[in-house]
């Protein structure tokens, strides 16, 4: 797809919001999802990382019917262990990420689920913390707080952070392998806080995913920076040290010139993106606490050869799970 605008589906157009990433589709009519339709979404996100759709009218049942069209599903079972709570959606196919509690009410500052959901308000890739790391998320709005009060999501595009680099830092950095924690991103978004002192919070204490810093994302034949808040230490490096490099180039990856941001309007938006290719975190607003934010999200399984990583191809653990 040389120009970027155009698709083979008639009258579906890209508008690019940001010069290197990220588009807003419009023409896509989500009440007949074809295979087509999803091959072109496919194609479009190797290029542009993330997509927006506007008011797609999709519901639960349907949000899950299209993304098993995008490949293997990944399920919600290991973080509702790990939460100690039941599932208040429909599906173990819906990952809950807004702030209603499994009663309906508002998620509370300073409760034990809100303290780990600060985790996704650090740049991240969803699930590089487990064997198996996340390719596509599909995340669609259902309740939105008022307009002004924050709530956006922010993504970065690390395949031209990574173009930017120097050649010396890209050599420095090209055989990393990084072991990612889910607990690494939890601890630090909530830093000195004694609740998350305790073994059950410490990295050290558990798996981590592996995966290498520098990949080839296949869909494309870029060159991404697999870089996450869950990444922990470097392998052949002391883990402080190990640290100090992976949060440098965290801060890298996250700088203005490449993050851009996207408004969540109403509810039935839904925004895909490539988590082999790009970053996302929550923008933090005055809506926590007051307003309810309602986002739920599918999960993909990345289906590239770099899916596993070097955590072992079949490996049956995941992060949550006894
Ligand atoms: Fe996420």
């Amino acid at each position: 797809m040389d120009d970027k605008t155009s698709s083979p589906i008639p009258g579906v157009q890209y508008h690019p919001l940001h010069p290197t990433f990220a588009a807003e589709v419009t023409g896509m009519d989500f009440a007949n999802v074809t295979q087509e339709m999803v091959d072109e979404i496919k194609r479009a996100l190797a290029i542009y990382g993330v997509l927006v759709f506007r008011k797609t009218g999709l519901d639960d049942a349907r949000h899950v019917e299209m993304s098993h069209m995008f490949g293997d599903l990944d399920d919600i079972k290991p973080f509702v262990a790990g939460l100690g709570q039941t599932n208040r959606l429909s599906s173990d196919y819906l990952f809950d990420v807004g702030n209603v509690n499994p009663d309906g009410t508002i998620t509370q500052p300073g409760t034990m689920r809100e303290l780990l959901l600060r985790c996704n308000y650090h740049f991240h890739a969803d699930s590089a913390f487990n064997p198996r790391r996340a390719g596509y998320s599909l995340l669609l709005a259902h309740h939105l707080p008022p307009p002004g009060h924050g709530g956006a999501t922010e993504f970065a595009d690390t395949r031209t952070a990574y173009d930017d680099l120097s050649q010396s830092e890209k050599d420095r950095i090209n055989d990393w392998v990084v072991n990612n924690s889910q607990l690494q991103c939890r601890r630090s978004a909530n830093p000195g806080n004694p609740l998350l002192q305790t073994d059950e919070f410490d990295p050290m204490k558990h798996r981590f995913g592996k995966h290498r810093l520098v990949q080839t994302h296949e869909a494309s034949g870029r060159t991404n920076l697999y870089i996450a808040a869950h990444s922990h230490h470097i392998d052949g490096m002391p883990v402080d040290e190990g640290l100090r490099e992976l949060l440098k180039l965290l801060d890298y990856a996250g700088q203005p010139k490449y993050t851009c941001p996207v408004e969540w309007r109403d509810p039935g938006d839904l925004v895909i993106w490539d988590n082999t290719c790009t970053l996302h975190r929550s923008v933090k607003g005055t809506y926590e606490g007051k307003y309810k934010r309602d986002l739920r999200r599918t999960t993909v399984h990345d289906m590239s050869s770099q899916a596993w990583g070097l955590n072992g191809e079949g490996a049956t653990w995941r992060f949550g799970l006894p």
